[in-house]
């Protein structure tokens, strides 16, 4: 009778489930999509699901992601209940110097920082393959990249995005014989459905799946990329890409709601920035009593709130390695609770006012993909390339595609970069130094919730991944969360950006009356996100409708 007492109870118990049983993928592109769950049909885990998805996105997206880019992984090991903030962001090449992008007289040459080959820092993507595939995945290389190397060598259909971003660098693109090649069609936009392919890619990829990281940083092909970065001007050597490294971090975790948020850590500046906006906001709403995130109310103290971790971010934020940062004041709820005693609930703040600092925004095209397999791993993953075709110049003989994430970095402290902005000390140009990021992985959780999201956006994202998160602690089904209308505020310029729906006319008159300056944006964004509603084993995946990627869940079949 003791036994079972004791063990009716266990049996009876409705604890969340472990594991979700099925899986979930969200990408940009329904080829990534597919190459996820193919390597999940093959047995893989959610990790192995990342490095097809990662390498899929590097052929099919060149406008947003590639093995010449980088980005931040957040994963989660369901075995260790362990969360990871994979680093696989570029380095700055070791010949790199704080004035590279500024003439004799000292000032600064944006399209330095943007086209062409000094614009590309060291890529860490084929390090994240290798790292994930070695350290967290369960399949070899050669398993996980075979769908990337099929649709390098096999091609992939020109969309309409794919015409947009590359009609927007089409200049660059064509002035660049390996891009021009490659990229446009006899040196002209190349029409929709028109099958762009990259064997030189294929045999890279390739070269990867056999020989892991090495296959990419050392050897034949790093000897490639050395000569051709430097034979069109820039300034990599072979310790460049010997020396690069992935790091592992502790990502920030903030508390909301009763949700746990758990975003990456610097060099982004996105976890800080969202637990800050968190914390402020949660202040602001207790003080309120109640809070409608959508109401006139809430909107003006979550732009008060994103208007103070805008200025912080820029001031102290950079790569970890090399400047110390106040991280943990920064992201403390006595800190957001000085912040909430400067915060009116009828006025708006002038950025002016607080103390002159300048944001510097980051490029706006990166991808992001979410996934989640049966056994409750997942992965949250943003990826990079900065402007539209990066740096815009394909390395002979290797399919890579330059970079141009350097123009993270602040050009100059105190004067301004490609948008007229200017930055701080903290993201000052160094060799082997990483550029800030605002890419922002994101978990949030709770008992009945794992949610996991993230967007592309540039500086947007932070904003956009907490208007994610804000949706996620109010109980809204994924496609929600990716396709609410969105509302932006970073420091400077002084404006709020809302999309077209957010505010009717009395909204935006009463927040004018506060002394907020509004620009309604076209749509900005393109959310991947995945939900596992533990209470009732719901498994949700949704990608944006701004963007044209696919969102699927199902169960994986046995291999
Ligand atoms: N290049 C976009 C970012 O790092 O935030």
């Amino acid at each position: 009778m003791a036994l079972v007492l004791v063990l009716l109870p266990v049996g009876l118990v409705q604890a969340a489930p472990t594991a979700p049983g099925q899986a979930a993928i969200a990408t940009a592109h329904p080829m990534a999509t597919a190459a996820g769950r193919e390597v999940l049909e093959a047995g893989g885990n959610a990790f192995d699901a990342a490095v097809a998805i990662t390498a899929t996105l590097a052929v099919v997206e060149p406008y947003s992601s590639g093995l010449g880019g980088g980005g931040f992984y957040l994963l989660h090991d369901a075995a260790s209940g362990r969360d990871v903030m994979l680093d696989a962001r570029e380095r700055a090449p070791g010949q790199a110097s704080r004035d590279m992008y500024l003439d004799d007289e000292g000032n600064p040459q944006p399209d330095l920082s943007v086209d062409g080959p000094l614009a590309a820092g060291i890529p860490g993507i084929p390090a994240a393959l290798d790292h994930l595939a070695e350290e967290f995945g369960r399949l070899p290389l050669s398993t996980t990249l075979d769908p990337a190397i099929r649709a390098a060598r096999d091609g992939f259909q020109v969309t309409e995005m794919y015409r947009r971003l590359a009609g927007f660098r089409e200049e660059l693109l064509a002035d660049d014989p390996g891009s021009r090649t490659i990229f446009l069609d006899e040196g002209k936009l190349p029409a929709l459905g028109h099958v762009i392919r990259q064997p030189d890619l294929a045999e890279t990829l390739e070269r990867i799946a056999i020989e892991g990281r090495d296959g990419f940083y050392q050897g034949e092909l790093a000897g490639r990329l050395v000569d051709g970065v430097r034979k069109a001007g820039g300034i990599w050597c072979r310790s460049d890409l010997a020396g690069y490294r992935v790091v592992e971090r502790e990502p920030v975790v903030s508390r909301f709601r009763g949700f746990e948020v758990v975003s990456a850590a610097p060099p982004s500046s996105g976890g800080v920035a969202i637990a800050q906006i968190l914390n402020t906001y949660g202040v602001l709403e207790r003080r309120a009593g109640e809070l409608d995130d959508l109401s006139v109310l809430g909107l003006h103290y979550r732009v008060e709130a994103m208007r103070r971790a805008y200025r912080d971010r820029a001031e102290y934020l950079g790569d970890p390695d090399y400047v110390d940062m106040p991280l943990e004041r920064l992201t403390s709820d006595h800190y957001a609770a000085g912040l909430a005693v400067g915060i009116s609930p009828t006025d708006a703040t002038r950025s002016a006012s607080l103390a002159p600092v300048v944001t510097e925004p980051e490029g706006p095209h990166t991808t992001h993909f979410s996934v989640m397999d049966g056994e409750g791993n997942y992965v949250a993953a943003t990826l990079s390339i900065n402007y539209p075709f990066g740096a815009g110049v394909t390395v002979p003989g290797t399919g890579v595609l330059l970079n141009d994430e350097m123009d993270d970095f602040s050009q100059k402290p105190g004067v301004p970069n490609v948008y007229g902005l200017v930055g701080a000390e903290a993201n000052a140009v160094q060799p082997g130094k990483r550029p800030l990021s605002s890419m922002s992985p994101t978990f949030v959780r709770s008992d009945e919730l794992v949610g996991v999201l993230g967007t592309p956006g540039g500086s947007r994202i932070i904003t956009m991944v907490l208007g994610g998160v804000l949706a996620a602690t109010r109980g809204e089904p994924v496609d929600q969360w990716v396709a609410g209308p969105r509302i932006h505020h970073q420091y400077l310029p002084d404006r709020i950006e809302v999309e077209p729906g957010l505010l009717d006319a009395d909204q935006r008159a009463e927040l004018e009356l506060m002394g907020h300056r509004i620009e309604v944006n076209d749509g900005f964004g393109n959310m991947q996100a995945v939900a596992w509603w533990r209470e009732d084993g719901r498994l949700e995946a949704a990608s944006d409708p701004r963007g044209e990627g696919q969102a699927a869940v199902f169960a994986p079949k046995a291999p």
